[in-house]
């Protein structure tokens, strides 16, 4: 990262530098990264505010979920053409402590789905539905962001529980992808709805019993309008604030939440890590008897990171956003 951003961040916040790897010790492998994810949640490293997660510095390079290919190793446990996940630094090359990563069976699964389905997003969604909305059968899920990394598994793990599931996103191609490719049973287009409030309540006639919220702002206001009692809410993100540079005022959606006793939880993924091979077993099993489904947009170009991740903001990915390096 060559600067900070104010508000929408831009190219100019990233720059690409020559350096040397160094060379390999004992334990260490030499990686090549193939897959590199780009997630909203970087959108705050950039920033220089305490958060739950350490700022990225300026001039240092940007560190995320990549998935590697082993290209030399100094360990007993990883030999070359291993593919491995990791949290490692963009680049085309890197030197990396062999315990730091994890091994993945690329000959059955898309590599990039252990950076989506398989990865942190299919377990924000697992986490999300499964242990904050809880939904019963036949409740209404609605889901916000839904045709992003986290919001199609969360989606589909609510349809998995018997859950009626209506997803809101920014096209009208997405909701027919959220409707024909991953059983949404709705979907709403948030950018040319007169009034989403409205449309809501008419596809909700009893309320929203679940709100799984990737983005916060005037969509949440629309969904909180229209919460039945005792709804759950889990607060997974809000993207639609990422890049203010002054606070959200708009209109407050805690009368709602009290008149109707509704619990709303805000979550980090991370919070559950000792419960990420449950999460894993389930998404796999799920995964492997194609009751769910998932979709990637790969940017191909070591070069285009800074674009695909700029484009999370412009909405540009259904699926997961990952960059591809040959
Ligand atoms: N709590 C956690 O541990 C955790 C973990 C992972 C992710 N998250 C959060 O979950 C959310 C989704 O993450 P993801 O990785 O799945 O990203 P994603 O949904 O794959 O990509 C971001 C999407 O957000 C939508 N968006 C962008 N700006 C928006 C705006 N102003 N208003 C409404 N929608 C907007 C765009 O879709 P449209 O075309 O629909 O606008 C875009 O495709 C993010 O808020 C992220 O920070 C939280």
């Amino acid at each position: 990262m060559s600067s900070r951003p104010h508000g929408l961040p831009s190219a100019e916040n990233f720059r690409i530098e020559k350096t040397e790897t160094g060379d390999l010790k004992d334990n260490e492998v030499l990686l090549k990264p193939w897959y590199i994810s780009v997630d909203p949640y970087m959108r705050g490293r950039m920033n220089d505010s305490k958060s739950y997660a350490a700022s990225w510095e300026v001039g240092k390079p940007i560190k995320g979920g990549i998935v590697a290919k082993v290209i030399e190793s100094k360990s007993n446990s990883l030999i070359p053409g291993d593919v491995v996940i990791g949290n490692l630094p963009w680049a085309t090359y890197c030197i990396e402590k062999a315990e730091h990563l994890r091994k993945v069976d690329v000959r059955k699964v898309s590599p990039g789905h252990y950076l989506g389905v398989l990865g942190m997003p299919g377990c924000t969604a697992y986490f999300g539905i499964m242990e904050i909305c809880k939904p019963l059968k036949g409740d209404t899920v609605v889901i916000s962001g839904a045709a992003g990394a986290v919001g199609i598994v969360a989606g589909q793990i609510a349809k998995i529980q018997d859950a009626r599931v209506i997803g809101i996103a920014g096209s009208d191609e997405k909701c027919r992808l959220l409707k024909e490719q991953f059983g949404f049973d709705e979907a709403l287009n948030y950018k040319t709805s007169k009034s989403l409030r409205k449309d809501l309540a008419n596809l909700c006639p009893e309320g929203v019993d679940c709100y799984f919220d990737n983005v916060g702002g005037e969509i949440t206001e629309a969904v909180a309008a229209n919460l039945d009692f005792h709804a759950r809410i889990a607060l997974c993100g809000q993207i639609s604030q990422y890049n203010n540079s002054k606070p959200y005022i708009g209109y407050s959606i805690l009368p709602h939440l009290l008149t109707r006793s509704v619990m709303l939880q805000g979550f980090i993924v991370s919070n559950y890590s000792d419960r990420f091979g449950e999460a894993f077993m389930h998404l796999t099993e799920w995964f492997n008897d194609g009751r769910l489904k998932y979709r990637e947009t790969i940017i191909e170009g070591f070069e285009k990171l800074p674009e695909a991740f700029l484009g999370l903001f412009r909405g540009i990915n259904s699926g997961k956003m990952l960059v591809k390096i040959e």
